[in-house]
């Protein structure tokens, strides 16, 4: 099986130095305030992640000193700004693990880089009675654009069902996978499970018929090191402001070679070679999927971003995360009424920890939190079947990422404490 985190051969054997917390989160303006008074305990990083310092710093920095439109001046600021903006695109490649900057498209999230896909490749691709494969868990961003491209072309949508433990039933796959499947899109790490599937297993499966394989890498790529050259896909898909970066900036990744063959996704400036009143040609890639202007300041700051991550070493994230994640699962299991979704197992998920108290609604225990400072996430998380699939309507979801630490989990279990207090549980807990 593909391995899905590469671990360079020099730093197999050792153990990853262990962040500063501490220090990190003084890179943090906004963990300085207080919520309802209280110190803020930002738990909802599957939703979106806080922004260090440099990368505020670096957005205000492009619009005070270099702003101007890209790839189309020829004056000092358009040829700064382009070559900031091209910058982060070498940076994306070089975090991917030696891509091919060519084959990095900026979008405005991983939604609209998956929907690239599902029009670009699949309007083109897919016909009547041809089958796209998912799984029961997506989000719906790599659920609904499937959903759509289907109905449009009369195919068949398919899904690799869920087990109890929130892993995917794979001994469905062969049965699943079929001479007419065209794509098989997945999501690399669940946002609402927190699973980590093995997508190298899928995507042997989907090249067994020749179909593209399509990875929805948002909870992946902020948390774990992934390589592209040692994942087999085609097109892999995420967003900057998950793992630090701004909103507004997210990553559509391919070989140059299938974007080339693709027809654009939206039509407009900066996409084309030539254009006449009855036809036009089309820039090289990856200037083809980006029509108009760009989110500039955005892309930029991205790099910034990209510098932090790899100062911390995405082996020693990883690695934290796993350690909270860990004691996070401990200490609510102390709590009887408290159901954990997910993988048993922390080494096989993600520091997305998603819950169920018996006797509390999600919103109410989230208001409760609030009041004490806690940012956590109550709701579907974007993957309602999923949600139908363990009868539940919403989970409460605590979601961790490098500034946070043992001490965060303790307000979080002693907030969840107090929710109960209130509602007239554990009253001597
Ligand atoms: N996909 C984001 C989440 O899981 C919004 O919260």
């Amino acid at each position: 099986m593909t391995p899905l985190v590469a671990r360079p051969a020099a730093l197999a054997e050792a153990r990853p130095r262990k962040l500063d917390v501490a220090r990190i989160r003084e890179d943090f303006p906004i963990l300085k305030r207080l919520v309802h008074g209280k110190r803020l305990v930002y738990l909802d990083n599957a939703a979106t992640t806080q922004k260090p310092e440099r990368v505020i710093e670096a957005i205000g920095r492009f619009y005070r000193t270099s702003n101007a439109n890209i790839h189309r001046g020829i004056h000092k600021l358009a040829e700064e700004a382009t070559a900031a903006y091209e910058g982060t695109r070498k940076a994306v490649a070089r975090l991917l693990g030696g891509a091919d900057p060519r084959g990095v498209v900026f979008t405005r999230n991983c939604t609209e880089a998956l929907n690239l896909v599902a029009y670009a490749w699949g309007r083109h691709n897919v016909r009547a009675g041809d089958e796209i494969l998912v799984t029961e868990m997506e989000h719906h961003s790599n659920l609904v654009p499937w959903i759509i491209l289907a109905k449009e072309k009369g195919a068949v949508l398919k899904h690799i069902p869920l087990r109890e433990d929130g892993t995917l039933r794979l001994e469905a796959l062969d049965a699943l996978v079929t001479p007419r499947t065209k794509i098989v899109s997945v999501m690399m790490v669940s946002n609402a499970l927190g699973t980590i599937n093995p997508v190298g297993e899928i995507a042997a499966a989907a090249r067994r018929v020749g179909a593209k394989v399509v990875l929805d890498a948002a909870q992946a790529i902020p948390h774990l090191h992934v390589e592209v050259g040692r994942l087999d896909f085609d097109f892999l898909a995420f967003s900057a402001h998950k793992m630090m970066g701004p909103t507004g900036v997210g990553v559509l990744y391919a070989k140059p070679d299938l974007l080339r063959s693709m027809e654009p996704f939206l039509g407009g400036g900066e996409m084309i070679r030539e254009v006449r009143l009855d036809g036009a040609t089309w820039n090289e890639v990856p200037h083809k999927f980006e029509a108009g202007t760009p989110n500039i300041a955005d892309v930029v700051a991205f790099s910034s971003t990209i510098e932090y991550i790899e100062e911390l070493g995405m082996e020693a994230v990883r690695a934290h995360e796993m350690d909270l994640t860990r004691h996070a699962m401990a200490e609510l299991r102390k709590i009887p009424s408290i159901r954990i979704l997910g993988p048993e197992d922390p080494a096989r998920r993600s520091g997305v920890v998603s819950f169920v108290d018996a006797d509390l609604h999600p919103h109410d225990l989230s208001q409760i939190l609030d009041q004490h400072g806690v940012a956590i996430r109550a709701g579907h998380h974007c993957a309602q079947p999923a949600m139908r699939f363990f009868k539940v309507v919403a989970t409460a979801r605590a979601s961790f990422y490098i500034y946070n630490d043992l001490d965060d989990i303790e307000v979080l279990v002693e907030g969840i404490r107090t929710a109960r207090r209130c509602f007239g549980y554990d009253q001597r807990s």
